[in-house]
């Protein structure tokens, strides 16, 4: 696979090629498996990351941090409220400034352009640890977990249920990389945006994938062999909880819902989940729901990802 994404930022899914999407893919299985047989890889020896977080997390900042460590490198936490940003330091200075320590960036930021920005006046590969917009080394996890279950995924089906978010637009971008057919249903109001929906459905017209949009759940959920949820108020929409939880009532992915799906269905959630809310606890805590693979798999998926940006 003649691929090179050495020193090239990684910001959204729909930035890959085909290849590259499947390249990660399969660098990832292998470095699962050399891992688990205790096989060492440090491919990214005496390298170090750097990850810049305004948000809060919990797999996102562990997963990376301890796959760099596996690659023989290190990273250190950099706390956007700790930083001189916070005083008003432009991001392009930042990055600059950053460029010159680091090998590599991870970011987790509100606004997208604040990573694009990043990238932009940086000259170290920039990863995308969750925008506003996307979240693109959780859905290329996601797709992993998938093929670890299904096997193939060309012509699977996955229906995400509930607010239209930076999950949603990055399973539909990566969806379509895989070839398989997206089907997002939420209320109106809280669907992806269009032109992320037309930028995926542009790639699944060559890679045939489908990306389909609805209100109905049950419509979504039918034949499905994956159904997908996230929370109904993502980071920094706090305020607006008690409103969505109005909003989307008929939306909660429960035992009648995912009687709908395939009888081997998977189901997934990003994490952390609201039971009660957008995923009832028998769902998530049942015997179909593979979310604790999909939090393992962002280490490995990361690190193919880390390998290679930054090898
Ligand atoms: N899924 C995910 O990105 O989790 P964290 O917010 O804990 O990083
Ligand atoms: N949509 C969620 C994803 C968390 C991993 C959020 O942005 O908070």
């Amino acid at each position: 696979m003649a691929t090179n994404m050495k020193s090239k930022s990684f910001l959204s899914e729909m930035d890959l090629t085909v290849e590259e999407f499947f390249q990660i893919l399969e660098l990832a299985k292998q470095l699962k498996v050399e891992q688990l047989i205790g096989k060492a890889h440090p491919l990214l020896a005496g390298k170090v990351l750097g990850m810049l977080f305004q948000k809060a997390s919990t797999r996102t900042r562990v997963s990376f941090e301890v796959g760099m460590i596996q690659l023989g490198g290190s990273a250190i936490f950099l706390s956007a409220g700790d930083l001189q940003l916070k005083r008003g330091e432009t991001i392009a200075d930042t990055a600059q400034t950053l460029s010159r320590y680091l090998d590599g960036l991870m970011a987790r930021v509100f606004a997208h352009q604040d990573i694009v920005d990043l990238a932009t006046y940086g000259t170290i590969p920039v990863i995308n640890g969750l925008t506003d917009l996307n979240h693109p080394c959780q859905a290329m996890a996601d797709y992993f977990t998938i093929g670890e279950k299904l096997g193939a995924l060309l012509g699977r089906k996955l229906a995400y249920i509930g607010d239209g978010n930076n999950m949603a637009h990055s399973l539909m971008g990566a969806g379509a990389l895989a070839g398989m057919h997206v089907v997002i249903a939420g209320p109106k109001g809280y669907q992806p945006r269009p032109e992320i929906a037309e930028q995926a459905g542009a790639i699944a017209k060559r890679t045939g994938a489908s990306i389909t949009v609805t209100t109905d759940p049950s419509e979504a959920v039918t034949g499905a062999d994956v159904v997908y949820t996230d929370v109904w108020a993502s980071m920094g929409q706090e305020e607006e909880h008690a409103k969505r939880l109005k909003d989307f009532k008929g939306y909660q992915v429960d035992s009648k819902l995912c009687s709908l799906a395939k009888e081997d269905f998977l189901f997934m959630h990003c994490l952390p989940a609201h039971r009660g809310e957008e995923v009832a606890p028998e769902i998530i805590d049942g015997p179909h729901s593979v979310v604790f693979d999909q939090a393992e798999n962002r280490l490995h998926v990361q690190k193919a990802i880390l390998a290679l940006l930054m090898a």
